[in-house]
């Protein structure tokens, strides 16, 4: 992230004297407030001869598009369209078994696919849709409705955890799993699972099923403090890490049942351009794990 060997751009003219074809494509994350471009120049038989790309957004959509351009070096325009955001972080691995970034942030190297096909679809002229031939539902894992249709069926699913045992889909940043999270789907898997069963599903999302916590709001300040803060320890400085940030709480204030928690982005987080998402999805976290709604995060500069 702090050395991306792609970072950069082409122009008309290196492209003409190398006798190749331009092709830039723009593609943006708006809920993660991310934005990425592709350069790519492209051979007469098709093929990727080199790119570059220029990013805007956090640590892990800067690795994640300097790994997805340098995978369609070398590749058809074809061959390109079939990279996805898994492939790009298992490339980033530095253990094969090791994810690269937690799944929180899987979201943020979604972009990777989408830019790709934005750019082999200005490739080709035609729209990026038609080369987005099947509806995905969760973007995280690339699984299609077909695929979770087939799998609720065959497997008799009637829980979102039961349909887990056999997709990945819901388990990175769980937004596609139930309204609410931290980006808005046109389909969720709730609602795949409720069509297919025909009632509503047991949905224990986070909300509930990794949550132990049972009545936060009849806990003393002092162990509400507690819960907090060991949430932060735990699922959120971790995946700051990653992009070489973190936080500090400054204060926290109870007023009736409304908690403020007042904190300070520390390293490259602070003046990251997705520190409002960021903060967003502190909050959404806390209110996840907690089972507790009152809860407003607010930044100090
Ligand atoms: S969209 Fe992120 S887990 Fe499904």
């Amino acid at each position: 992230m702090n050395n991306p060997k792609y970072l950069g751009e082409f122009t008309e003219e290196e492209a003409e004297k190398r006798g190749l074809k331009l092709i830039v494509a723009d593609f943006g994350a708006e809920a993660c407030g991310d934005a990425v471009r592709l350069f790519w120049l492209v051979d007469k038989n098709g093929i990727i001869q080199d790119a570059r790309f220029k990013s805007f957004g956090c640590g892990t959509a800067i690795a994640s598009s300097d790994m997805m351009t340098e995978l369609t070096i070398g590749k058809s325009v074809d061959e390109a369209t079939k990279i996805t955001n898994l492939d790009v972080e298992k490339a980033l691995r530095d253990d094969p078994n090791t994810p690269a970034f937690p799944p929180q942030k899987m979201h943020c190297s979604v972009m990777a696919y989408d830019v790709i096909i934005e750019a082999a679809a200005k490739y080709k002229g035609v729209d990026a849709d038609t080369l987005r031939d099947e509806e995905i539902v969760c973007e995280c894992a690339r699984t299609t409705r077909k695929e979770i249709v087939d799998i609720i069926k065959k497997y008799n699913c009637k829980t979102i955890e039961e349909l887990q045992q056999y997709t990945k889909a819901g388990t990175y940043c769980k937004s596609c799993v139930a309204p609410g999270g931290h980006e808005e789907k046109p389909v969720y898997l709730v609602d795949i699972l409720a069509e297919i069963n025909g009632s509503n599903p047991e949905t224990k999302t986070d909300k509930n099923s990794e949550n132990e916590i049972t009545d936060f709001g009849k806990l003393p300040l002092f162990k509400q403090i507690k819960e907090i803060e060991k949430i932060i320890d735990k699922n959120i400085k971790p995946a700051l890490a990653m992009d070489g940030g973190s936080l500090e709480i400054l204060d926290i204030q109870k007023d009736d049942d409304n908690i403020k928690i007042y904190m300070r982005y520390l390293g490259a987080c602070s003046g990251c351009a997705s520190s409002a998402s960021t903060l967003y999805a502190i909050e959404q976290e806390l209110i996840n794990k907690l089972n507790y709604e009152n809860i407003k995060v607010l930044e100090v500069r």
